[in-house]
């Protein structure tokens, strides 16, 4: 008896046993292959390995951009192959692909291997053209970011936007949308999604961030406009939205303006609701503020820039952000002067450019072109855009670029364009804010997003 309930309990470990076995390495008798690390990665394909298994005619190779292998690279669901290996082809540039296989003969196929990660090289989406603007600035002894204004909504992957972006640019500024009014909908309540799906795609894709603008007295919220409370509540209003919009972007944007456009056009503090309720010193409380919260959050390397417009052709202006800016240097709270630069293509002179920025460049502070656009008809006297416009307009975008190379190389950071096509600028039909009612043609790209002459002026100016 005893001897029978041992024989009956081996055979029962015997049954576990090669069933074990079975499921491991097995499928109806045909062993499971294991693959191994590609070889020969390029950035469009990679030689899949695997181990040879006895019995086997074939193998059946998958290829997936999921490791769950949802979907398959076309051409590679269950391909068929002979050999070892095989050369995956047609693929794109850093992006990270899965690979398995299963062994095959007549009558069996076995369970599905390992699953091998592999990521391509570098990228073949973004050839390294010279004639795009930030190949040729990054090949420079000295190279500066080459910037764009952007809206949220233009960032849709494969969009015409993302390309020329991704092509041409290596910074990005939000041309409204990272501005207080948009943000802040209430005291201490923010909507973020624009802002952050702006962060997020310059940080995904390798494009500086330049935070524009904390306090500017064109896109104040009107609950903020409207402040009921005492002038001291109203400065801790400001006080949390800098702090929290610093905080919230510590590390992820490189540098902010922190206020825009102090300055009147007579030379005067612009009156706005920040002097009104603030004071003098509300420039510099906003910058310790902003400052403050960088640290907190553990970024040391945050640039802080004062902004303003057209300060090269109007002494009196430029004297008083110098006021400004000297005061926050001794204070060391600024790194850097945005220079707005929405020009026309009769002013200012490369001279007043050069004085105004030089000034900056003297006090070891970085320089920012920080919203380049070339108005052509500033006065409302042509209806199409011209030849002998097109032309001058390049020489003009050549002439700023040129003067911006010159720079030290400790002085420069970026040279920003405000906006990719000239139909969709701020400037064209603008009664608001610029009393030019008429069209216009500022930036380097037309409505058919074609590069016009100003884009060979820009790279001319590289030279
Ligand atoms: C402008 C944008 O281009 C517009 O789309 C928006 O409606 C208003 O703001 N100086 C600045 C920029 O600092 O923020 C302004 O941008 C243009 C003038």
């Amino acid at each position: 008896m005893k001897n029978k309930i041992l024989l009956i309990c081996t055979m029962i470990l015997f049954s576990f046993t090669s069933c074990s076995n079975e499921n491991e390495g097995m499928n109806n008798g045909l062993k499971i292959p294991m693959a191994n690390a590609a070889a020969d990665v390029t950035n469009t394909s990679f030689r899949a390995k695997w181990n040879y298994v006895s019995l086997s005619k074939t193998y059946l190779l998958d290829v997936s951009l999921s490791p769950d292998f949802a979907t398959f690279v076309p051409n590679y669901n269950s391909k068929v192959v002979t050999d070892l290996n095989e050369v995956v082809t047609g693929l794109d540039g850093g992006t990270k692909y899965y690979y398995r296989v299963r062994a095959q003969n007549e009558s069996q196929i076995s369970v599905y291997s390992n699953v091998i990660t592999v990521i391509t090289t570098g990228s073949s989406v973004i050839p390294e053209d010279p004639t795009f603007l930030k190949v040729k600035a990054n090949k420079l002894a000295n190279p500066f970011f080459v910037g764009v204004a952007i809206k949220a909504n233009q960032l849709t992957s494969g969009s015409a936007y993302d390309v020329v972006l991704k092509n041409e640019f290596s910074s990005i500024s939000a041309e409204y949308e990272m501005k207080m009014d948009p943000i802040s909908t209430a005291s201490g309540v923010y909507n973020w999604s624009a802002a952050d799906k702006i962060v997020k795609y310059g940080n995904d894709n390798g494009i500086n961030v330049h935070g524009h603008a904390l306090v500017w007295h064109n896109a104040v919220p009107a609950w903020l406009k409207n402040f009921k409370g005492t002038d001291a509540e109203f400065a801790l209003e400001v006080k949390k939205y800098i702090t929290d919009v610093v905080t919230r972007y510590a590390g992820k944007v490189k540098s902010w303006d922190v206020v825009n456009e102090a300055v009147a056009d007579n030379g005067t503090m612009r009156s706005t609701v920040f002097l009104t309720r603030m004071g003098p010193d509300y420039v510099k409380d906003c910058f310790k503020w902003a400052r403050e919260a960088a640290n907190a959050a553990g970024d040391k390397d945050l640039l802080l820039f004062y902004n303003d417009y057209a300060t090269s052709d109007n002494l009196p202006k430029q004297n008083q952000v110098y006021v400004i800016v000297d005061a926050l240097k001794a204070a060391s709270l600024i790194d850097g002067v945005g220079f707005q630069m929405h020009n026309t293509y009769l002013s200012p002179t490369k001279a007043q450019i050069e004085t105004d920025i030089n000034k900056a460049v003297a006090k070891g502070l970085k320089i920012h072109i920080s919203e380049l656009d070339m108005a052509m008809n500033p006065k409302g006297d042509i209806t199409t855009f011209t030849n002998e416009r097109n032309l001058l307009q390049k020489a003009k975008y050549k002439e700023i670029v040129k003067i911006y190379n010159a720079l030290p190389k400790a002085n420069k950071y970026a040279l920003t364009v405000w906006g990719f096509k000239d139909n969709e600028s701020w400037i064209p039909f603008n009664s608001v804010d610029l009393n030019r009612p008429w069209n216009d043609w500022p930036l380097l790209f037309d409505a058919n997003f074609k590069i016009k002459s100003a884009h060979t002026g820009f790279l001319e100016g590289l030279d």
